[in-house]
């Protein structure tokens, strides 16, 4: 069990190594994620960013810098600007730098009355690029999904994006069975450890409100399925393992109410095989 590291930690961190970045102003958000230790706000010379730092998975930050490099040479405006990252010399602390979005996501958006008619064509333009770049995102959903200064969506938190033609299997994913359906895959007609994010994109674009652009970008997603698709099925350890955890799941949602509810019937829903079905 990895040990997480303490605000402190990071505070000192930051303070040592942030100058060279040109942070200031850091501001601790303490979202208590599962494979970040910590996120801050703050600026990078003058322009307002965020610090996402992982102790936890300190691989995946870096990676979320690469892959974020590379989304964005397919296309500048779908993704946050990524400033730079910084890892420990022994490879077990990083922290990385991104343009702050307004936010906030899109999953709060929506019941605001928030939706644009453009977010449908903006959903396109995303998968458009990931196929561009070669990359499957692999965490596609409403959260992670805001608007720029642009008015237009950006997806953010590429930590478990990857290579479409290489997927890596990802040591702190597989051992943690939350992020499951990240390694595994969620509902597809690609079966199970295939990942095709514009089924992804098709449920984000479902809970859009209908609009003829919406009819539109739902005929784009679905010719567009199964062109990128990074192929990581589970061996049979990984199989039982998925199968206790969805039946764990099962079994918490019997006593559950409320948010938690929505939250199990959430992961649940990304691990299903068929849009809908939990
Ligand atoms: N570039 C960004 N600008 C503003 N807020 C962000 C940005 N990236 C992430 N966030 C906020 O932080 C939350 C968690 O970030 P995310 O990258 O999705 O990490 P996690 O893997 O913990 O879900 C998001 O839901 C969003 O509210
Ligand atoms: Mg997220």
């Amino acid at each position: 069990m990895t040990r997480r590291m303490s605000k402190d930690g990071w505070d000192a961190i930051l303070a040592r190594e942030g100058g060279k970045f040109g942070l200031a102003d850091l501001r601790w958000q303490d979202f208590n994620k599962l494979i970040n230790d910590a996120f801050y706000v703050g600026k990078q010379n003058g322009v307002a960013v965020l610090v996402k730092c992982s102790s936890v998975a300190p691989d995946s930050l870096v990676n979320e810098h690469k892959m974020l490099e590379r989304c964005r040479a397919a296309d500048p405006d779908v993704c946050p600007r990524p400033l730079g990252f910084w890892m420990s010399p022994d490879g077990t602390k990083a922290f990385q730098i991104q343009e702050l979005l307004p936010g906030p996501e899109l999953k709060q958006l929506l019941p605001e009355g928030k939706s644009r008619p453009w977010f449908a064509a903006d959903m396109v333009r995303m998968a458009e690029a990931l196929g561009k770049a070669g990359i499957a995102h692999r965490d596609v959903s409403i959260w992670n999904m805001t608007c720029g200064a642009d008015g237009h969506l950006r997806l953010f938190d590429f930590q478990f994006a990857v290579d479409a033609a290489r997927p890596q299997r990802d040591k702190y994913l597989k051992n943690n069975p939350k992020y499951h359906y990240c390694t595994f895959g969620i509902e597809d007609e690609a079966g199970l450890g295939a990942w095709d994010d514009a089924g992804a994109f098709l449920k984000a674009l479902a809970c859009l409100p209908p609009s003829p652009e919406r009819d539109c970008a739902e005929q784009r997603l679905a010719e567009m399925r199964g062109k990128t698709v990074a192929r990581l099925p589970p061996d049979l350890r990984e199989r039982l393992t998925l199968g206790c955890y969805k039946a764990s799941l099962r079994i918490q949602r019997l006593f559950a109410g409320g948010a938690k509810r929505e939250t199990i019937n959430r992961r649940l829903g990304r691990l299903s095989r068929r849009t809908g079905k939990v």
